[in-house]
């Protein structure tokens, strides 16, 4: 932790913290091989429990005086969700009460619900990516920090997170400084590369008002840091703000980034040091107004998952694919399953950030979303949920349409759900 790192309100800037994940061999214990990894995620989601989403429809009279003095009743489910005063909003955001404490509590994970660090506090990590360390056998979570310090944490799987502490901290005096505390710094990404054996960060970086659209590039020697910031740069020389980066199974590794006003993403093949982008970029999605890209690939196709450009509110999520990384890309359509059409239609009141594998279980993902909350940035929350690709129903295609017929993603909704056993193995 950063000594003297403070944050206001208004905090634009924002240091990262990192949370290891030492193996558990809880996971790997018993099953090796037996049923496929599919079968595995889903007989494991049915033992979780279902509940249904309650939502109190008992509006409180500060509710309805704010609604009145608006001279409207707040009409659609997202409105209800960003407005801090409704109670739908605190159904969405439930307090400490119901937080989940990976060390003391039960293994189920429950998207929207506070999640503590082994130190027992909320952690930290928003917009937040997961570098798989091979040497060290570890999963890292990479976010952004939007809280005063509190303190570390301890954690274990890709559910008990330790606090490892600020990795790249905020710059308190230089107001030039990309890293100053009045700037943006958003969704980091690292990624280790082989030949220099240095780990590489790629963030958003950006002015209070976004205009600077660029990304910024960091290194360090261990995953923990600390990183030293090396610069910013406009990619291609294009604006750049929601990105993404995404290491393929032979070591190269690509950026893509939202950009033309966040009206198309491009993709770019990063250097063999990784530390800058090659000249070569293709624009993809053009038109489609996409952003927060969350990139994953099975079985040799590449897949991506945005959201529309909506600032921090919810909205419809929209699944992508590819038979090579630079294109052409192909909208698949809405991966959501589950839940209501208009929580469905809000991407289950989140935003895709991150992809992360499941090494035991082919075609098994952990979608990572941020639950934001405007008004208050540091209380938003972690919408991990079960990612697959596959005909749900495993059933075969009737037609063959003489074009790519893609296999479904589907991103299931589950108020309560865990990791299949043997993910690991
Ligand atoms: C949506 C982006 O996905 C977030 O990362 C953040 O930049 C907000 N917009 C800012 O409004």
């Amino acid at each position: 932790m950063a000594e003297g790192y403070r944050c206001s309100r208004s905090v634009m800037v924002l240091s990262l913290v990192g949370f290891l994940l030492t193996l558990q061999l809880y996971f790997v214990a018993s099953r090796t091989n037996a049923v496929s990894g599919d079968s595995q995620l889903r007989a494991s989601l049915a033992q979780a429990e279902e509940e249904n989403m309650q939502a109190p429809f008992h509006r409180t009279k500060r509710f309805l005086q704010a609604a009145k003095r608006r001279q409207k009743q707040p009409t659609t489910m997202v409105d209800e969700f960003l407005d801090h005063n409704s109670p739908l909003h605190r159904v969405f955001f439930p307090d400490m009460a119901t937080a989940v404490n990976p060390v003391n509590g039960s293994k189920y994970y429950r998207p929207g619900s506070i999640w503590l660090d082994t130190d027992a506090n909320p952690i930290q990590a928003h917009g937040g990516g997961i570098l798989y360390d091979e040497i060290s056998g570890t999963y890292y979570w990479y976010g952004e920090y939007r809280d005063v310090p509190k303190g570390s944490a301890t954690g274990r799987d890709l559910w008990t997170w330790k606090n490892e502490g600020i990795v790249l901290a905020a710059d308190l005096e230089n107001q030039t400084h990309d890293l100053y505390i009045s700037n943006v710094l958003e969704r980091p990404r690292v990624i280790y590369n082989e030949i220099t054996g240095k780990y590489v960060m790629w963030m958003h970086i950006d002015t209070g008002n976004y205009s600077k659209a660029a990304v910024g590039i960091a290194t360090g020697d261990s995953p923990t840091g600390p990183f030293e910031y090396l610069r910013s740069l406009r990619p291609h020389g294009r604006d750049s703000r929601d990105m993404t980066i995404f290491k393929d199974d032979d070591g190269v590794a690509y950026l893509i980034y939202s950009s033309q006003g966040n009206s198309e993403l491009h993709i770019g093949t990063l250097t063999d040091d990784y530390l800058d982008v090659q000249l070569d970029m293709q624009r993809i999605l053009v038109g489609q107004q996409r952003e927060a890209p969350a990139v994953f690939k099975y079985q040799g196709t590449y897949y991506m998952i945005t959201s529309a450009c909506t600032g921090w509110a919810p909205n419809e999520a929209l699944a992508h694919a590819a038979e090579t990384i630079m294109g052409p890309w192909e909208t698949i359509g809405d991966p959501c399953i589950g839940g209501t059409t208009m929580f469905r239609l809000a991407a289950f009141l989140s935003q895709s950030t991150f992809v992360i594998p499941l090494p035991g279980t082919p075609g098994s993902y952990v979608f990572m979303a941020d639950r934001w909350n405007p008004a208050q940035l540091n209380d938003s929350r972690y919408v991990w949920l079960p990612l697959t690709v596959g005909d749900p129903d495993g059933r075969p295609f009737e037609f063959d349409f003489g074009f790519p017929s893609w296999p479904r993603v589907s991103i299931y909704w589950h108020q309560k759900w865990r990791l299949p056993l043997g993910w690991r193995s």
